[in-house]
Formats: structure tokens, sequence, C-alpha cells
């Protein structure tokens, strides 16, 4: 495994190789790796010649009083557990060489960026648009992969891609969760030991709210039932969402569909997680 640091580098080195026709595969991470990253990593192996991992923490899609600075950096496990799997370059830049004093250019996939997540976290959308199209734009790759656990980020993701004519695969893997169904996040490491007991409520929530989905029951009244389990919980300090949503529009459903969103935002003490399910019906 090569570490690039310097973005001018990366991209002549996948320049290059696609000269060779080699396929380049890309996984965008900010770090902390657990076994969700990994698992697209291997896909990513899996499916092409070459692939390239990214570790960067973005700075701007964070807003301020977020968690950037406590953000979790284990720069030597990671590399650990690349090395492991054997990838080919592991692409580490800093911030100043992505974002240079003066820096001003950003994307806003409009309408579904102020949904769910946009919400409560502002401007963050338009951090991961602006950070991942900056990405592929160095590293030029022909597939991109992204977690189901981050379902409106892949969204934005696949929108951003097909309006602005970038020439990339995205291509979506599922959700990797604990045993006990929590799925798992860097985030995760912030919670204390109840806390961490009392999380296991939100995937119990995504599978009740398949059940009464599975069972023709209205998507409001199963949004209802998934918030009432919800409140009942006292680590959790706040709902940010916990519904029923489009799948495509992220709107709240207020009568079934083909295929429904269940999708939670809670959080945990001081820690914001969120999980989703796509229910067939
Ligand atoms: P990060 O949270 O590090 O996640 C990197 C990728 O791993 C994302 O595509 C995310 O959806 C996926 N992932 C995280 N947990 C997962 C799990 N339990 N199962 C499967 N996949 C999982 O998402 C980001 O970073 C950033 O926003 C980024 C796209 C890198 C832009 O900065």
């Amino acid at each position: 495994m090569e570490i690039i640091r310097v973005p001018k580098m990366m991209r002549e080195i996948t320049k290059n190789l696609k000269i060779k026709s080699k396929t380049i595969a890309f996984v965008p991470t900010m770090g902390a790796l657990h076994e969700g990253h990994l698992s697209l990593i291997k896909r990513a192996k899996d499916e092409n010649d070459i692939t390239v991992v990214s570790i960067f923490v973005n700075p701007i899609q964070f807003a301020p009083g977020e968690d950037y600075e406590k953000y979790p950096r284990d720069i030597d496990k990671d590399c650990e557990k690349l090395k492991n799997i054997e990838i080919d370059y592991l692409f580490l830049p800093d911030v100043n060489s992505l974002y240079p004093n003066g820096y001003s250019t950003y994307i806003n996939v409009e309408n579904l960026s102020d949904k769910l997540c946009g919400k409560f976290r502002p401007n963050h959308f338009r951090g991961v648009a602006t950070i991942v199209c900056k990405l592929f734009n160095i590293v030029n790759p022909n597939r991109a992969y992204f977690g189901q656990k981050d379902y409106q980020q892949t969204l934005i993701i696949k929108k951003m891609v097909e309006d602005l004519n970038i020439d990339v695969e995205i291509i979506v893997c599922p959700t990797i969760r604990e045993k006990d169904g929590l799925a798992m996040s860097s985030r995760n490491s912030y919670l204390n030991e109840i806390e961490r007991k009392s999380a296991t409520v939100i995937y119990k929530c995504l599978k009740e709210g398949e059940k009464l989905l599975k069972a023709k029951i209205n998507p409001s009244e199963v949004s209802e039932r998934i918030q009432n389990i919800l409140k009942k919980e006292p680590v959790i300090k706040e709902i940010q969402y916990a519904g029923v949503f489009d799948p495509f529009t992220l709107e709240e459903l207020k009568e079934l569909k083909d295929v429904c969103l269940i999708a939670i935002a809670v959080k945990i003490g001081e820690t914001r997680l969120i999980d989703n399910l796509l229910v067939n019906l």
C-alpha cells in the first residue's frame, strides 16, 4: 500500500493507471475504520483492478459546535487495517492542500440536502457534496463505494453525479451491524456502557417499523409508534426524526409505497446516531 498525500500526485497515478485500462475503485472515508468501512473496501477490491481509499476528516461538513475536533482519529490503526486487506493506495491529504486560504467554491444539491439530517446539520451536505466532488476530480475513479448507513448522503451524491455529468458509477453497499443490530459507526466509540446498551433501541424500532409496514399499517401510524418506543428510552435526549419517508424525495410518507424508507436520527447523551432500513412491500 502506498500512501499519497499530495492531490496532484494522486491524480497523476490514477491517470497513468487509466491509460493502461485499469479500473479504479474509490472509497472515501473519514477514518477510524470499522467493519462497515472495510466491507465497502473489500467489495471495491473484488470488483476493480486498483483500490484507492481516502481518509480525510472534512472540516466543512461539520457545523460549529459539532464534533470536528474530537472526531476519532487513529491513522496508525487504520493503516494496519488497510495493509491487511491489501489496498493499493491510501490518499491522505491535509486540510491545507484541499482548502487553501481563499478557498471559495461549494456544491449545493438543492432540496434533498434540506431534508432529514439537513434540517439539523446546517451546511452538512454542502460540505459532503463539495469534498466528494473534489475527491472524484482528484482520484477520477470508475466506481465509488458508499454505505447505505448514510442513505441521504448516497442519494445526494448520486444526484450530484447525475446533475454535474460526473463519470463515476456510484455503488451503495449494505449497512454492517454489531451482533445486537446497532449499525457500526465511528461515533459509537463516544457511547458509555449504558448508552451503548440502550442504542440497540434504534434497530429495534427499524425492525418494528418494517413489521408494521409489511402488515399494511399506514406510514403515519408507523412513524408514531416508532416515536413512542423511542420516547420511552431514558438515554435518548432528542429525537431529531423518526418515521417513514419516500426513498426518492425523503418527504414523509402518508400512504404506503412499493419501497418505504424508515429513517431515524437521535441523540443518545451528546452522541448523534442515525440508521435506516429500506422496506420492499
Ligand atoms: P465515514 O462516516 O467515514 O463513512 C465512509 C463510508 O463508510 C460512507 O460511505 C458510509 O456510509 C460508510 N459506512 C459507515 N458506516 C457503515 C456501516 N455500518 N455499514 C456500511 N457502510 C458504512 O461518510 C463519510 O465518512 C463522509 O461523509 C465522506 C463520504 C467520506 C465525505 O467526507
